[in-house]
């Protein structure tokens, strides 16, 4: 296990851009995304971006498998996406209630593309494509947007929709999703 500090909103890394990786298959490649996998998972988190760990890499890791507290989740596929560029499919968007593990003990209403293609390279620089919708595409917009220096409170349309976790959802603490 090589859990990483997350850095928190505020360092100036998550609102820079993150660069290419030019190198694939690499010991040092497999290293970092081990790292990202094992700090994701210390902390329950459902998405990960590298510079979360102050790697200004254009590196996510994502997915949630079944989870018994949210049955209606629909679960996301285990995957490590490397240099990603997201297409939107429709112009239809969503709001949802999402946390990031950069913005800890908070959450705010975030409106998203329900529908989007995304390509990138696994570790081997295989190429992945596909076509997400709901969670999943909001997971990756909101890691993909942490490669561009985005954090999520900026998406917020109305301010009022942002808050604590324990204060915005104390008679409903189930709604109180992973962080991505
Ligand atoms: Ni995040």
């Amino acid at each position: 296990m090589a859990v990483q500090e997350v850095i928190k909103m505020g360092h100036p890394l998550l609102l820079a851009r993150a660069k290419e990786v030019e190198e694939f298959a690499t010991a040092e490649l497999e290293q970092l995304i081990t790292d990202m996998q094992d700090t994701m998972a210390a902390l329950n988190g459902a998405g990960l971006a590298a510079p979360q760990i102050a790697v200004g890499l254009r590196i996510v890791i994502f997915g949630i498998t079944e989870n018994p507290r949210y049955p209606d989740a629909n679960p996301v596929p285990e995957t490590v996406l490397i240099n990603p560029e997201i297409s939107i499919i429709g112009p239809d968007r969503d709001s949802a209630w999402e946390g990031c593990l950069s913005v800890p003990h908070m959450r705010g209403l975030v409106p998203r593309y329900t529908s989007i293609r995304y390509r990138g390279y696994d570790i081997q620089g295989n190429v992945i494509e596909r076509e997400a919708h709901g969670f999943h595409a909001r997971v990756v917009q909101h890691e993909v947007d942490h490669l561009d220096g985005i954090l999520y409170p900026t998406r917020i349309e109305d301010l009022k929709n942002f808050g604590f976790e324990d204060a915005l959802f104390q008679d409903s603490p189930e709604d109180i999703k992973e962080e991505l």
